[in-house]
C-alpha cells in the first residue's frame, strides 16, 4: 500500500513550496506488491484476489468475486485520508472473461449523524465497461457539511453479480476548501515597466509586447498581434492571486489596433483542476473600437476549486490585433457587520420607524445581522406581490414571506405588506378571460370577474397573515398624472375603470381589519402627481372607502427631487388627516439608470449630504410621516443594479459597511467638507478697483468637493447712496479643498463715486458637494 495521508501531504506542500493546492497523489494503488493494498469486501459474499491475470499497468490488479448486489465491490476506507478539500478519483476497470458488458461506478457512502449519504463520484457509460479492454474512471470529488463519522469508497455494478478487475486506482488532492485567501494582493499591470509584467501568449503563436504606440495611462500598454483564433490573446497566471470563495473586481482597458474594425473582448479564466480544465467568463463580450479605450470590468465570485488559473483577454470572434492597459484585479473583502455603530432605528426612533426591504436570502448570515442591528421594520422586495403568492388562481405560497415575517417576529420588528394591486409583476391568469383564453376586453362580466379575483386575493393573502402584518400598499402605483382623470392605463383602469381601488381599499379593511392601508406611488413629490394623489385621497375619503395613509416610494437620485418638494408635499397631503410613510427609499447616483463604472469619492460625498438632508426633512415632518423603508439595506444587493449598471444608492456598502450616506443620518461632522469655512480677508488695491479677498479653509476630514463661491452681494448700510460695481464672474470655482487646505477668490469691486463713510453688507454664498454643504460669508457694516 502507498497510500500517505493527506494532512502530512498538506503541511509538507505548504512548507516547501506555496500555500495554493498543487496535485497532491493521497492513495495510489496498482496492486504490484501483492497485496490487497488495504481494500476490504463491501457485502457478504464478495471476495478480493490480488490478480495476475490482467493488469492495466504492470502485471497485477484487484480481483472482485463473488458479487449478489449492486452495490456489492471492493471499498477503501477514507476516514482520515480526506477532508473538505476537492480530490480527483481515477481507477482502470474491466469486467472478468465472460462477463456481460455493464456499468461501473465509483461511490463514497458518508454518514452523518447516522444518516448515509451516497455521493456519486465517477461511472463509465450505461454498458461501457466489458471484458475485452480496460475502461478509466475519473472524478472530482469533495464534500461540504459536518464531518462524517464513516466514509467509505467503493466500486459498484449495475450488474448485481458482475467480476472485475481494478487496477491503477489514485485520489490525487486537487483544491484546498474555500478559506481566507492566502493574500489579498490582486493584481494590477500598467507596463510602464516596459515590460510584459507577467503576461504571456495564451496559446503561443499570437505576440504579446509592450507597446509605447498608444497607452490608457502613462506611455505603455500591452500589445497582442498576429492572432490566428478567438480565443488567442495575452494571459496571465493568477492562481497565487484570485482564490476559491473570494471576490473580487476585474477591469480592463483595451482599445483595437490601428485599422480593425470594431469587435468584441472578453476576460476569460481557463480552470484547471486535476486533468479537468474549465473555461468561465469573468468580464462579458464587450464591444471595443480603435477609436477609443474601453474599459472590460466586472465584479466576480471567484469560486473554483483549482490547481491553477489563468486569466485571459480573448474575443468573440475575429482576430483583430488590440492593446490592454492598467489591468487590476482587486480583492473585495467579505461583508462584515460593524458592531461599534450607531444603530440607524434607534438614531431615528424618536421620529420614525426604519425599515428595509428584503429577500431571502438578506435575512440570514451578515446580512441578518445587518437587518437586526439597524432596522426595526421590514418590507418583502418581492416575495408578497401577486407573482409570488398567487402564481396560479387560488394556489397561494408564502414561503418566502412566512421566513421573513417570522425573522421580523424574531427580532421585534414591524412589517409592512407589499403589494395588494400593481399592474406589474402580476400573473397573466389574472387578467385571461376564461371564455376566450385570452386577455379580457372591456364587459360587465370581465369586470364582475376580474373584481372577484382582486377579492379573492386580498382575502387570500390578509387571512394568512393575520395581524402580522401592521401596514398594506393596497394600491400601488395607479396614478398617471398625464391623465385628465388622473389614473394610470392599466389592465385594472381598461376593465374596472377606478372600481379597482375602491375594492381593494374595502376588501382589505374587510379582511385586515386594524392594518394601516396605503396608496403607494413613486415621484410623489413632482406638483402634478401630488394634487393627482391629493384628489384621489380626497374622494376616497369623502366617499368612506377606507384608506389611511400614502406612501412615497422615493426612489430618487442626486439631483432630484430636492429637499423643499418633499417638505411641500408631505405637509399638503397631511392636511388630508391621513399618515404617510417613505416606503422605498434610496438614493441613485445615476440619472435614468445610468451610472459610473468607479463612483468617484465626491459623488458619494454628495450623497452623503443628500442623505443628511432628506431625512433631517423626514425629522422636521414629525407627527406627520411615520416610517423611512430603505429599498434594501447595502449596495450588495439593490434592484437599481443589474447587469453592467452598478448603483450605490444605500446606507451600506457592498462589504455592509457604513457610507457617508450612513453618517450623514447619524453623524454629519464625518461627512467631507463639513467645517469648511469662509472669511472675508484683506483688501487692496485703489477706490476704483478695490480687491477683497475671500478665504476658504476646510479643518475637517475629507476634501470639500467642487467648493465655489456662488454670490457676492454688498448692501450700503451707511453714507450717501452709491453704487459699487462689482466685477466676478459668478460663481467662482475653488476646486476640491483637501482636508486642512484652504483655497482663496478674488473680488474686484469699483468703488467710484462712494463717500469715503460708505459702510456695506456682504453676503457671500460658498458651498461644496453640488450645493448641498452650503454656507455664507456675512458682514455687516463693512467699510469700502
Ligand atoms: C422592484 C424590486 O426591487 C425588483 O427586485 C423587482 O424585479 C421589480 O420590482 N416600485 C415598487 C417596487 O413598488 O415593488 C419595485 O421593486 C421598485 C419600484
Amino acid at each position: 500500500m502507498k497510500s500517505t495521508h493527506g494532512l502530512v501531504a498538506i503541511l509538507i506542500l505548504a512548507g516547501a513550496c506555496s500555500l495554493f493546492a498543487q496535485p497532491t497523489t493521497l492513495v495510489q494503488n496498482d496492486w504490484e506488491d501483492g497485496t490487497l493494498q488495504g481494500w476490504i469486501p463491501r457485502g457478504g459474499g464478495v471476495v478480493l484476489a490480488n490478480s495476475t491475470e490482467v493488469a492495466h499497468g504492470g502485471t497485477h490488479s484487484l480481483k472482485t468475486t463473488g458479487r449478489t448486489a449492486g452495490f456489492n465491490g471492493p471499498s477503501l476506507n477514507l476516514v482520515g485520508l480526506i477532508n473538505g478539500a476537492t480530490y480527483q478519483v481515477t481507477a482502470s476497470v474491466r469486467l472478468v472473461t465472460g462477463t456481460p458488458a455493464t456499468q461501473l461506478k465509483i461511490t463514497v457512502q458518508r454518514t452523518v449523524n447516522g444518516t448515509n449519504n451516497f455521493d456519486s463520484v465517477a461511472q463509465s457509460a450505461a454498458t461501457g465497461v466489458t471484458d475485452s479492454a480496460w475502461t478509466t474512471l475519473t472524478g472530482l470529488y469533495s464534500y461540504t457539511g459536518t464531518d462524517p463519522s464513516a466514509l467509505l469508497l467503493y466500486v459498484e455494478s449495475a450488474s448485481t453479480t458482475a467480476s472485475y478487475y481494478v487496477d491503477d486506482f489514485s485520489i490525487v488532492l486537487v483544491g484546498n476548501p474555500p478559506g481566507p485567501p492566502p493574500n489579498t494582493n490582486g493584481l494590477f499591470s500598467g507596463f510602464e515597466s516596459g515590460t510584459r509584467e507577467g503576461w504571456t501568449p495564451r496559446i503561443g503563436t499570437e505576440v504579446v509586447n509592450p507597446s509605447s504606440a498608444d497607452a490608457h495611462s502613462g506611455t505603455f500598454s500591452l500589445l497582442t498581434t498576429g492572432r490566428t483564433a478567438a480565443f488567442q490573446g495575452p494571459a496571465i497566471d493568477v492562481t497565487n492571486i484570485m482564490f476559491n470563495g473570494s471576490r473580487y473586481v476585474i477591469s480592463v482597458w483595451a482599445k483595437l489596433a490601428p485599422g480593425e474594425a470594431s469587435s468584441q473582448l472578453r476576460v476569460s479564466l481557463q480552470r484547471n483542476i486535476g486533468s479537468t480544465t474549465t473555461f468561465h467568463t469573468a468580464v462579458g463580450n464587450t464591444t471595443v473600437t480603435s477609436g477609443a479605450w474601453v474599459r472590460l470590468s466586472a465584479t466576480y465570485d471567484f469560486a473554483f476549486v483549482n490547481t491553477s488559473v489563468t486569466m485571459y483577454v480573448e474575443s468573440n470572434s475575429g482576430t483583430a490585433s488590440f492593446y490592454i492597459d492598467d489591468v487590476s484585479i482587486t480583492f473585495v473583502p467579505p461583508p462584515t457587520v460593524e458592531t461599534n455603530l450607531a444603530s440607524l432605528g434607534q438614531v431615528l426612533s424618536p421620529y420614525v420607524f426604519v425599515g428595509a426591504a428584503v429577500n431571502a436570502t438578506t435575512i440570514s448570515g451578515v446580512h441578518g445581522d445587518l437587518l437586526s442591528k439597524h432596522f426595526n421594520s421590514i418590507t418583502s422586495e418581492n416575495d408578497m406581490k401577486w407573482d409570488a403568492t398567487e402564481a396560479s388562481e387560488g394556489t397561494f405560497t408564502f414561503a418566502n414571506a412566512d421566513a421573513q415575517v417570522s425573522f421580523a417576529k424574531a427580532h421585534g420588528m414591524r412589517v409592512r405588506g407589499h403589494t395588494l394591486v400593481w399592474h406589474n409583476q402580476i400573473p397573466a391568469w389574472v387578467f385571461t378571460d376564461p371564455n376566450t383564453g385570452t386577455t379580457m376586453t372591456p364587459t360587465p362580466q370581465n369586470k364582475t370577474l376580474l373584481l372577484q379575483r382582486l377579492r379573492n386575493h386580498i382575502q387570500g393573502l390578509l387571512t394568512h397573515f393575520g395581524s402580522d402584518v401592521y401596514a398594506w400598499d393596497v394600491v400601488n402605483e395607479a396614478i398617471d398624472p398625464s391623465q385628465s382623470d388622473c389614473l394610470r392605463r392599466s389592465t385594472w383602469y381598461t376593465i374596472t375603470g377606478k372600481d379597482f381601488i375602491d375594492t381593494a381599499f374595502q376588501t382589505a379593511r374587510q379582511f385586515a381589519p386594524n392594518a394601516k392601508l396605503f396608496y403607494n406611488d413613486f415621484s410623489t413629490t413632482d406638483t402634478g402627481k401630488r394634487q393627482c394623489i391629493f384628489n384621489l385621497v380626497a374622494d376616497l375619503k369623502s366617499r368612506g372607502i377606507p384608506i389611511d395613509a400614502v406612501g412615497h416610494q422615493m426612489h430618487i437620485n442626486l439631483n432630484y427631487p430636492g429637499v423643499q418638494p418633499v417638505l411641500d408635499t408631505v405637509n399638503q397631503l397631511a392636511t388630508l388627516g391621513i399618515d404617510q410613510q417613505f416606503t422605498e427609499f434610496d438614493i441613485s447616483v445615476g440619472t435614468s439608470f445610468t451610472a459610473y463604472s468607479d463612483i468617484p469619492a465626491s459623488v458619494l460625498a454628495q450623497q452623503g449630504y443628500e442623505y443628511r438632508d432628506y431625512l433631517n426633512a423626514a425629522r422636521l415632518l414629525q407627527g406627520k410621516l411615520s416610517s423611512v423603508t430603505f429599498w434594501g439595506m447595502a449596495d450588495d444587493h439593490t434592484w437599481l443594479t443589474s447587469g453592467t449598471v452598478v448603483d450605490a444608492p444605500l446606507p451600506f456598502d457592498t462589504s455592509l459597511h457604513a457610507k457617508l450616506a450612513y453618517w450623514g443620518i447619524v453623524d454629519q461632522s464625518q461627512l467631507p467638507g463639513i467645517a469648511l469655512t469662509g472669511t472675508l480677508g484683506t483688501k487692496a488695491g485703489p477706490q476704483n478697483a478695490r480687491v477683497w479677498t475671500l478665504t476658504f479653509s476646510n479643518a475637517g476630514t475629507g476634501a470639500a468637493y467642487g467648493a465655489q463661491l456662488s454670490g457676492f452681494t454688498l448692501t450700503q448700510t451707511s453714507g450717501a447712496a452709491c453704487t459699487p460695481v462689482v466685477s466676478a464672474a459668478l460663481p467662482v470655482a475653488l476646486g476640491d479643498i483637501a482636508a486642512n487646505g484652504s483655497a482663496s477668490a478674488n473680488i474686484t469691486i469699483d468703488f467710484t463715486g462712494c463717500p469715503a463713510l460708505a459702510r456695506f453688507s456682504l453676503s457671500a454664498p460658498y458651498s461644496s458637494s453640488n450645493g448641498w454643504n452650503a454656507g455664507a460669508i456675512l458682514r455687516n457694516n463693512e467699510f469700502r
